[in-house]
This record gives structure tokens, C-alpha cells and sequence, in this order.
């Protein structure tokens, strides 16, 4: 779905729908039949009107990720609750000094965030704009990587998980990359491929890296980088984005995107044994073929793509201790600053065109990705070490054991929204609270 002038006006209905995934029949919880959903792009300035239909039967809504919206009344709010059989008509502008990049939407249910994207609710957002412009990447054939995992029964039904795994947080053993299982992509005329690359995931990280070629890397999230970086491998955590190049060689082949084995910790010992450890297995998976003919085409990468500018100092500075542990209100939970979510209370109150620091530290076993909705930050540093690269994101990875400081502008909307982990059962499991900007 593309916008027309100045508008994306489109119908999206949440039910449950008979997939083909990966070549097997599949009963997931598609937006408009699709897994996965259909991929939107608009471009600044323009307005969105989704009229949305809930047809599951639990209640959802939806949230668009890192986009820079209002965060109240029928754009960008978490706290609206859609029943079954219900309709709402989302409408939202994006600005005209909107960020080019790849964002995109999924359901912000508490509670049941886990379980819908897990039955496949997720897609795509672009925002296209200047960045897109660049000569280089203009001429770049684009493609869009939805990384998603499932787990089915052998009737093709969604199967249940178990306690432990939502604890770890929940994996499956199907992973598709756009509804396919290892799909091919054959880059048509050689030169540039660009891969824009979402973790649709709820829990799953992907360690990407490509056989026999580099990544240049052009941006995080939704914002570009001010130059393309080479990486050998990328850590995708849950929530995040990735916007790469890869140049073809000289002469026709192929190259193999990869997931390399990681370790995000587990919950450790109970009872005497290893519970719940559900790491990506122990050998890369191939996640996708890439087939590139010989080219004449041109390989040169871009050099500039948009300055980035280092914030000011902070003029507050707050901490969020991340863990996990009993609570008396609800037994076992994940916490922030030792408590659980609490959809009544006000955690964290900052003004409006302010910046803050926000000391994340992980103080449990296992790794978090922490996302704030509404405004992107930077990251400061890393255990008191400086971080080189500047670089605008809306989740960042806080490792067990880590400390991450991230610099945040509150711009533009007013309003109450959340911040969490993206693992999404620790979200579900009380790791987020309300943040009040005003
Ligand atoms: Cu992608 Cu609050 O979420
Ligand atoms: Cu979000
Ligand atoms: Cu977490």
C-alpha cells in the first residue's frame, strides 16, 4: 500500500487466516490475510488512515513503531482497547521533517502483546523520503526481510507455550522470512541490493551476518547513519531494524544470509536443573539465498547520507534497574526499578522539549532490548565507555551484566505512552511502565 497525494487510506482487518507458510498450512493471525501484514509506506508530510478492523477473538489495537506521531487519540496510543467484531478508524500526519527509514506496526496490547505477534501480526512501515533520493541507493534494487518465527502443532495450529518459555520468552522452531522458508532473491541487474530488515520476532534475536561478503551498513531503526559503516555480522534483538548494502561481485554466485548462534542468557538454575534455555541452535541457519549475476553495473557505495548532530547535555538523568524476580503482588514478574507494570500508575514524568540521560542497567541473567515509544534517542555509552558511533534508535540492547546510557529529546507530542523490554513475554510479564510527557 502506497499513499496518493498526501494520503494512505487503506482497510486492514486482525483475524485468524489459513496461511501457506513455508509451504505448509498454517491457521495465524494475519492482518488481511497476509503474514506478513501488508508492508505501508508513506511519505513525509502525508496523512494515514487505517480503518481498522478487529475480527480475532481477543481484544488488540495498534501501535506503530518508532514512527514520530502523536501518542494520543486515534494515532499512536497503546492504551486503546479494540474488542472483538469492533472498528476504528487510526489517522495520523507525519511530519514533514519525518526521518526516512523502515518502521513498522503490531499490536501493543498488554498482556497479549507476546501471543499476537507471535500468531504472526506484524509488517512493515516506510517512510520514504530524502535519504531515498541518494543516487546510490536510488539505483540499489530494494528488498524487505520480515524475520518472523512460529510454532505449530501438526494440525498447523498455533501451539500453546509453555511457562518456561515465556519466562525466556517464547521461540519457535519455524522461522520465516517473509511467510517463506529460506527464500531465494535474485538481485536482477548486479550492482546494489538493499536490504531493509525487520525482527518481527517476539523473543527471538537473529545474529546476521552474509557468507563471503560484508554489510554496509546505512541505518538503525528508522534513521540513517550520516555514512555507510562495513560490519561482518548485526545482532538484530526483538523491535529492531536494520537498512544494509551488499555489493555483488564481479562475477555471477551466490551469497547465504546466515544466523549465527547467540546466547541471550537464560533464567538458570531451578530446582537443580537448566530451565528454559531456548538459544538459537548451536549451527548458523540459512535464513535467505542470494543470487547475483555478473555486473556492469556500478558498486560505489554513497558516501553521505544524512549528518547526524550530537545532542546537548541532559538537563535530568534517571535510572531503570531491569530484572526479574518475585513480586508479592504477582509472583514471579520482570521489573523495572523493582517493580512490575502497573497500567494505573505514572512511572516515569518528563517535560515536553526537554532532553534526558537514561541509565539502563541490567542487573538479571538474561538480555533485554529496551524501546521507548515516541522519540528516538542516542546511545551515550556502554558500561562508562564512551560509544563512537552516532547514531538515532528506538531500541537498544542492554546485555545482562550492562550498563547503557541513552540521550533522549522529548519533541513535539505530549501525551502518555510506555517504555519496555522487547522480548515481548517480559513486556506482557511486567517489564514496561507508563511514561507521561508533558
Ligand atoms: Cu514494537 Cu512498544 O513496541
Ligand atoms: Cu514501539
Ligand atoms: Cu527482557
Amino acid at each position: 500500500y502506497q499513499s496518493s497525494n498526501g494520503l494512505l487510506e487503506l482497510d486492514l482487518e486482525a483475524r485468524e487466516s489459513l496461511v501457506n507458510l513455508g509451504g505448509q498450512q498454517a491457521s495465524l493471525l494475519t492482518y488481511n490475510g497476509q503474514i506478513p501484514a501488508p508492508r505501508l509506506e508513506a511519505k513525509p508530510g502525508d496523512t494515514v488512515r487505517i480503518h481498522f478492523t478487529n475480527n480475532l477473538e481477543q481484544p488488540t489495537n495498534i501501535h506503530y513503531h518508532g514512527l514520530h506521531i502523536p501518542l494520543v487519540g486515534n494515532a499512536d496510543n497503546v492504551f486503546l482497547k479494540i474488542e472483538p467484531g469492533k472498528q476504528l478508524t487510526y489517522e495520523f500526519q507525519i511530519a514533514s521533517n519525518h526521518p526516512s527509514g523502515t518502521f513498522w506496526y503490531h499490536p501493543h496490547l498488554h498482556g497479549l502483546v507476546a501471543e499476537q505477534l507471535f500468531g504472526g501480526l506484524a509488517g512493515m512501515f516506510i517512510v520514504r523520503g530524502e535519504l531515498d533520493e541518494i543516487p546510490e541507493l536510488k539505483a540499489a534494487q530494494e528488498e524487505f526481510l520480515v524475520l518472523q518465527d512460529f510454532s505449530l502443532d501438526n494440525r498447523g495450529k498455533r501451539a500453546d507455550s509453555a511457562h518456561m518459555s515465556l519466562m525466556m520468552g517464547r521461540e519457535g522452531d519455524i522461522i520465516a522470512v517473509n511467510g517463506q522458508a529460506n527464500p531465494s532473491i535474485n538481485l536482477l541487474k548486479g550492482g546494489l541490493l538493499r536490504l531493509r530488515i525487520l525482527n518481527a520476532s517476539p523473543s527471538r534475536f537473529y545474529r546476521l551476518a552474509l557468507e563471503d561478503s560484508a554489510f554496509y551498513q546505512i541505518a538503525t531503526d528508522g534513521n540513517s547513519f550520516s555514512e555507510p559503516i562495513e560490519v561482518n555480522e548485526l545482532l538484530l534483538t526483538p523491535g529492531q531494524r536494520t537498512d544494509v548494502l551488499v555489493k555483488a561481485s564481479q562475477e555471477s554466485g551466490q551469497y547465504r544470509l546466515l544466523n549465527l548462534p547467540y546466547d541471550r542468557g537464560s533464567i538458570g538454575m531451578m530446582g537443580g536443573g537448566m530451565m528454559g534455555r531456548r538459544n538459537n541452535s548451536d549451527t548458523p541457519i540459512v535464513l535467505a539465498k542470494i543470487n547475483y549475476k555478473s555486473t556492469v553495473e556500478s558498486l560505489t557505495l554513497p558516501t553521505k547520507l544524512a549528518p547526524i548532530e550530537p545532542l546537548p547535555e541532559p538537563q535530568t538523568v534517571r535510572r531503570f534497574e531491569l530484572n526479574h524476580g518475585m513480586n508479592p503482588a504477582v509472583g514471579m514478574a520482570f521489573l523495572i526499578n523493582g517493580e512490575p507494570y502497573d497500567r494505573d500508575r505514572l512511572h516515569t514524568q518528563v517535560q515536553l522539549n526537554t532532553i534526558e540521560d537514561w541509565e539502563l542497567i541490567n542487573i538479571g541473567v538474561m538480555d533485554h532490548p529496551f524501546h521507548i515509544h515516541g522519540n528516538a534517542f542516542q546511545v551515550i555509552s556502554r558500561n562508562g565507555i564512551p560509544e563512537l558511533l552516532l547514531a538515532w534508535r528506538d531500541t537498544v540492547l542492554v546485555k545482562r551484566g550492562e550498563r547503557v546510557r541513552i540521550r533522549m529529546p522529548f519533541r513535539d507530542f505530549a501525551g502518555k505512552t510506555v517504555y519496555h523490554c522487547h522480548v515481548l513475554d517480559h513486556e506482557d510479564l511486567g517489564m514496561m511502565g507508563n511514561l507521561m510527557i508533558s
